[in-house]
């Protein structure tokens, strides 16, 4: 994707240093600011305060953590050490763990003198194998796109050139990964390809993912676009507005319940009350097979009241302003995503082709 015309990932190797460069995404739509890390505790706090943020990003920052801390002094114990701290930076993305787990295995075979190029070697890889795998599922998310326009297109006065509407919730986009984003793979390469597409943008409170990062992104590469407040969804899909949904995921468990941002849940009744497509793009890192009931037993963030009972933004001149939205004495619950159960799914799309969101499918693609 292009920032200011140039072609960027979120996560860039500083050259010839054992370091990366991160774009900052609190800062966002307001300032353009790269951040260096070089340590396994910087890329812990980066993920943790979500300067990076989205599962895929989330484990390719968390692998560049274990490098780092495997630079700094191989040994077994520094290993541990570091996997706990970045493994307890966000509970809910899979991705994080997946990807700790993939360059723990990589550097423990080995001799202490050579874990700490492997280490950077496996977290490159994570990189560019994201990039591949979010291309695919763009190509995959095209296909049903272009199957629900060739309906609309069908079914509309001959004279009218119809648009895809869609609709999506949070950050899905490159913004989330390394490149392309998972939702918003299908959104870009449908656009490039010149079909007529148009997305609605959930603002995403309380963190704005929507507004903030979402309508950046779509606004860098052209892609038209609307934002709306969260609870506008179900009035939209009741008006005929809406034409397929496509959200991210955090984690998708066996039964094929996807966790994703908080609000998806209500998107996907309220899709399945309309006769609404609903997809969930995400490569199959994000498979959790080891959680068996989505529902039941995906751990949920909580995060700060804080975030609720106020909104962050920039003021007029510029300087950045938080605001308080209630009495200084309301409290306030943060559940940082929810779970959507696979029956209200339509597909999954990944990297390997879209499927039915059911234990068999998910078990024969993962
Ligand atoms: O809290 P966030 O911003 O990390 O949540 C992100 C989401 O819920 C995304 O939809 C998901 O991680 C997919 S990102 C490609």
């Amino acid at each position: 994707m292009k920032v200011e015309g140039r072609p960027r990932h979120t996560i860039e190797p500083l050259p010839g240093r054992r370091a990366v460069q991160i774009l900052d995404q609190t800062l966002l739509p307001h300032a353009i600011v790269w951040r260096e890390l070089a340590t396994a505790a910087e890329a812990a706090h980066a993920i943790r305060v979500m300067q990076v943020r989205g599962a895929p990003l989330i484990g390719a920052t968390a692998a560049h953590g274990l490098a780092f801390a495997l630079a700094a002094d191989p040994s077994d114990a520094a290993l541990a050490t570091a996997y706990e701290l970045l493994l307890a930076t966000r509970p809910t993305a899979v991705n994080l763990r997946w990807a700790l787990d993939r360059v723990r295995a990589r550097v423990l075979p080995l001799p202490p003198a050579a874990r700490a190029d492997a280490a950077w070697a496996e977290a490159a890889q994570i990189c560019a194998d994201d990039v591949a795998t979010n291309a695919a599922i763009g190509r995959h998310g095209l296909e049903l796109f272009r199957a629900v326009l060739a309906a609309k297109v069908s079914s509309s006065p001959a004279a009218e050139r119809p648009v895809l509407n869609v609709l999506t919730h949070c950050n899905a986009g490159w913004l989330g990964c390394v490149d392309w984003g998972t939702a918003l793979a299908p959104v870009y390469q449908a656009h490039d390809a010149g079909l007529p597409v148009h997305v609605w943008v959930s603002e995403t409170r309380p963190r704005n993912q929507g507004a903030s990062l979402t309508a950046w992104e779509l606004t860098q590469h052209g892609v038209p676009h609307t934002l709306i407040v969260d609870n506008a969804a179900g009035h939209l899909l009741q008006r005929g507005l809406v034409d397929l949904c496509i959200v991210g995921a955090d984690r998708v468990a066996a039964n094929g319940d996807v966790a994703n941002k908080i609000g998806t849940y209500l998107k996907a009744l309220a899709a399945r009350a309309h006769g609404v497509p609903f997809y969930v793009a995400l490569p199959l890192s994000t498979f959790d097979p080891t959680t068996a009931d989505g529902v039941r037993d995906i751990p949920i963030e909580q995060r700060s009241a804080r975030e609720v009972t106020h909104a962050v933004g920039n003021d007029a001149n510029g300087a950045r302003a938080e605001v308080l939205l209630t009495t200084a004495t309301t409290s306030a619950r943060n559940d940082a995503f929810d779970v959507t159960p696979a029956a209200l799914v339509t597909a999954l799309i990944t990297e390997r082709g879209a499927c039915p969101a059911t234990q068999a499918d998910l078990a024969r693609l993962g």
